[in-house]
């Protein structure tokens, strides 16, 4: 596919959503059109070349669970285990923050659809890195209309990484566990599960967000 096309079809679905924003209602097309303009845009990025991490990609990690949730988590980027099998937080940080979703009282699997800020593990001397500034800019017409087909009410930033790419400037110390709002929709900030910082202001600010559901 050229890369003309393919912004084509970015732009096509972008389009389509704008002209159809009252077709996600409560009938039973509303989930088939939602897969649909999912899946098309999970198959321009399994073959995206708009930066240079498709060269390490064994596989696009674009996201799991579940894409009718209210809360939407995006994470930095995928690391190896997620490389290898195509879901995020798969390996270590994501048994980490399983665990802590499911002690805040979260049912991780229903009530989530998670993601990352890149679709594909950064990499340097077969270690994980922090996608570069030009890597998130290059990934980030798929998050954006990964959150205009969700329609999430919150939003989960999960580490710095995540914040950065939100334009929010404040250091996660002033602002982990505090609602920001942006275009009507809840912005919680939240520690990295691999930040050191202590399990219980990670469960905390987790807490904090299953509050606001109610
Ligand atoms: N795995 C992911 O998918 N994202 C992260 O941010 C960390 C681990």
């Amino acid at each position: 596919m050229t890369k003309s096309f393919k912004l084509w079809i970015i732009n096509h679905i972008s389009t389509d959503l704008i002209q159809n924003q009252n077709l996600k209602s409560e009938n039973s097309f509303t989930g088939g059109y939602m897969k649909t303009k999912l899946e098309e845009l999970e198959n321009l990025a399994k073959t995206c070349q708009k930066c240079s991490l498709w060269k390490n990609r064994k596989n696009t990690v674009f996201s799991k669970g579940n894409e009718n949730a209210k809360i939407m988590l995006i994470g930095e980027a995928p690391g190896a285990e997620e490389n290898k099998c195509g879901l995020p937080f798969v390996g270590k940080s994501g048994q980490l923050l399983n665990n802590l979703l499911i002690q805040a009282g979260f049912d991780p699997k229903q009530d989530i659809y998670f993601c990352n800020t890149v679709k594909c593990r950064p990499v340097k001397n077969d270690k994980d890195r922090k996608p570069t500034n030009e890597e998130l800019h290059a990934c980030n017409d798929y998050l954006q209309k990964q959150i205009e087909i969700i329609k999430p009410q919150i939003i989960i930033l999960c580490g710095n990484t995540a914040v950065k790419t939100f334009g929010i400037k404040d250091s996660m110390k002033q602002i982990h566990g505090k609602c920001i709002l942006k275009n009507g929709i809840k912005l919680f900030p939240i520690y990295h599960p691999r930040a050191s910082v202590l399990n219980d202001i990670k469960l905390k600010d987790l807490k904090k967000i299953k509050e606001n559901l109610r």
